[in-house]
């Protein structure tokens, strides 16, 4: 075995671009949503087919201010799987509404399109589909069972991804991406939400800026010095900084290459451990394109040498570093609690939570790290 090398789960890859990026805010002192912050999105929404894409502080403010411009409040009901990130079901909390857990399908992470329906009442008023880890929910599936109910899409780990040609952020009625360093483009917090809805577009964008009937950028630019913005909204301050929109369009150009780079890497990680046998890698179905946000295997414990949180400690003792791939957000302390949920009441999100762990797999890396962990892996059979 070659010498203990130390690979992070995820490293950003920014570097001197972004550094100089953030020069121009800082000298031009522009430093709130401005100019930096529109050409952002412009790219993005190119990027992602669609319309209207506007900058927020994260995708929990993203999906939150989704769900307050539909006005979802009280006595609604909003589905979301029970395998994700806290914030897809906490943002339904947050408008007062309640969150309807479905299970996911261990083979893609994803939700359980069969399991929908039943959860499908006259309150429901959004469901939440989440893209993990890069790779697309079922939408045309979702759509079929779910006719006429919005689809918004919790895309924070699918900058870039595809589903049958469509990119993410386009599938749904709205969608949220995640700019947090674990992301594959990065500025720092972050997130967009992507719609090519008009009305729903004017509204968000009135949301995250205190409800304010015109911008700050058309008040400070505007022929009426007197003008002040007119509040009809109960609005956030979800405003991205303009030094953010510096990096994202910085990094937002290089998503491409970092995509395809992950995906070279993660065809030769499904290759390379084809061959151990108590170790599934992820599956893409056909007519996708993985955004590979992380690299997530599911670990079969009644094959391997030892249970999977051995393995992670075998892993980390050797100097790679792994994590599960989520949580069941059913099983979070918060959620068992207020909804008397069971760990067993969502089988599929239980054992993603139990069996699942993501390997290293990101930008930084090179085919040194790549083979090291491949061959520890492999290794890990004789350590029991
Ligand atoms: C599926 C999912 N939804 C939402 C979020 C929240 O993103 P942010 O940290 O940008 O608020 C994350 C972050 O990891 C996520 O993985």
């Amino acid at each position: 075995m070659a010498t203990i090398r130390n690979i992070s789960i995820s490293t950003p890859a920014t570097g001197e671009e972004e550094w100089q990026a953030v020069r121009e805010p800082i000298m031009n002192g522009w430093l709130t949503q401005g100019p930096k912050v529109a050409a952002f999105e412009k790219a993005f929404a190119q990027r992602h087919q669609v319309k209207h894409a506007l900058a927020v502080t994260s995708c929990t403010t993203g999906l939150h201010l989704m769900l307050a411009a539909l006005d979802i409040g009280p006595g609604d009901e909003v589905i979301v799987p029970a395998f994700t990130w806290v914030a897809t079901a906490n943002v339904v909390m947050f408008c007062g509404a309640t969150p309807v857990f479905v299970d996911v399908d261990p083979l893609t992470y994803n939700l359980d399109i069969k399991q929908v329906k039943a959860k499908i009442t006259p309150r429901t008023k959004a469901i939440i589909p989440v893209h993990l880890f890069g790779l697309c929910a079922d939408m045309d599936a979702l759509t079929k069972v779910a006719p006429g109910i919005p689809l918004l899409e919790d895309a924070a780990c699918a900058s870039g991804s595809f589903y049958k040609k469509r990119s993410a952020g386009a599938l749904g009625l709205a969608a949220a991406f995640s700019f947090h360093p674990r992301k594959s483009v990065t500025t720092g917090e972050g997130g967009m939400v992507t719609t090519n809805d008009d009305a729903l577009a004017e509204k968000m964008n009135m949301l995250r800026n205190h409800g304010a009937s015109i911008s700050e950028e058309q008040r400070h630019h505007g022929p009426r010095p007197y003008i002040l913005a007119d509040f009809n909204l109960l609005g956030f301050n979800y405003r991205m900084t303009d030094l953010q929109g510096a990096i994202g369009l910085v990094q937002f150009k290089k998503l491409d290459q970092f995509i395809a780079e992950r995906q070279r890497w993660a065809d030769y990680y499904s290759k390379e451990l084809a061959g151990v046998e108590w170790l599934r890698t992820p599956v893409t179905p056909e007519d996708y394109q993985h955004g590979w946000q992380s690299f997530v295997c599911f670990i079969d414990e009644s094959k391997a040498p030892l249970p999977r949180n051995a393995i992670m400690e075998y892993l980390q003792n050797k100097g790679i570093s792994t994590r599960p791939g989520t949580h069941a957000v059913h099983m979070l302390g918060l959620y068992q609690q207020k909804f008397g949920l069971a760990p067993d009441d969502f089988p599929g999100a239980r054992d993603c939570d139990r069996y699942s762990m993501a390997i290293p797999l990101h930008n930084k890396m090179t085919k040194e790290d790549y083979e090291y962990v491949v061959a520890t892996i492999k290794g890990v059979r004789c350590a029991a």
